[in-house]
């Protein structure tokens, strides 16, 4: 085969590949500098600047022109997020909370948080498709995503920066219906030394918390193991049916596919 056939075997094979990238192997949408993202500075419990959102984004009723990516695994929108050990939900201090995985990371002793909004068409394709194929009555095409990643982040007070969190937080919305994807794709620590965890292994104590919060203290939801050790496995848990993903239609807040449904507490069955 001549080396142009080759290349144009190459091509075609490229242009065939119709795959999300969660079909790939990853559930990871793409991310990084590479990608256009921007990196939060190093400190810990910090947070990214704030962030004006160029479509309004509604959550529990209420839209939100402005947000910022907290280090420690919060997305807020009322103000940025220092608190490095996780309160249960509802919040009493009526903060609008998106907690991929509240907890004590430390960038500084390793691992990145990235975020980029984003109209990139082939993207947005790839959300549109998930959310479609997960809430079937409502064909959404999404026109807008802030895609924010925790990529290998460590935790506070570890003794070596070998264990390392990787999970994502996708917002996005057709300026109609408004969706948060949750993609956990690698979680080997679950606590601080600050709220009591082990330094060697970053287990124990108060663990990670995942949910939301309305900020208007009787509306939340829990992700289940949240504030218990069984958070370490949230790679291998989903309500849609994909292990490590947690979707939900929060403009105004419906989780599918839990079952069994969760108590408010937190606890479940
Ligand atoms: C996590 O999942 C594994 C495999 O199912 C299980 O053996 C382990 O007990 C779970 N860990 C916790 C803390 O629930």
């Amino acid at each position: 085969m001549s080396p142009s056939s080759v290349f144009f075997l190459l091509i075609l094979g490229s242009m065939v590949d119709t795959k999300t990238s969660s079909e790939k192997g990853s559930l990871l949408y793409p991310y990084g500098p590479h990608q256009g993202d921007e990196t939060n500075p190093k400190h810990d419990d910090g947070t990214s600047e704030e962030i004006s959102l160029s479509v309004p984004f509604t959550f529990y009723g209420k839209p939100y022109k402005t947000a910022f990516v907290n280090n420690n695994g919060v997305i807020s929108f009322d103000g940025p997020v220092r608190q490095y050990t996780p309160d249960p939900f509802p919040l009493v201090d009526g903060h609008p909370f998106v907690a991929p995985y509240w907890a004590d990371v430390d960038n500084v002793v390793g691992g990145d948080i990235f975020y980029r909004q984003t109209t990139d068409p082939v993207l947005l394709g790839d959300i549109s498709k998930d959310i479609t194929q997960y809430f079937p009555k409502n064909p959404f095409t999404a026109t807008w995503a802030l895609v924010a990643t925790w990529d290998h982040v460590a935790y506070y007070g570890s003794s070596s920066s070998e264990k390392g969190n990787t999970f994502q937080a996708v917002l996005t919305t057709d300026s109609k219906m408004f969706y948060i994807i949750f993609n956990y794709w690698d979680i080997q620590w679950t606590t601080g030394t600050a709220s009591d965890g082990d330094a060697e292994t970053g287990l124990g104590g108060t663990p990670a918390h995942a949910g939301f919060n309305s900020g208007d203290e009787t509306n939340f939801y829990n992700i289940p193991g949240s504030q218990t050790d069984a958070i370490i496995n949230i790679t291998t848990t989903s309500n849609v049916k994909v292990p490590g993903r947690w979707v939900f239609r929060v403009d105004n807040f419906e989780a599918i596919g839990v079952d069994p449904p969760q108590l408010n507490n937190g606890c479940w069955l």
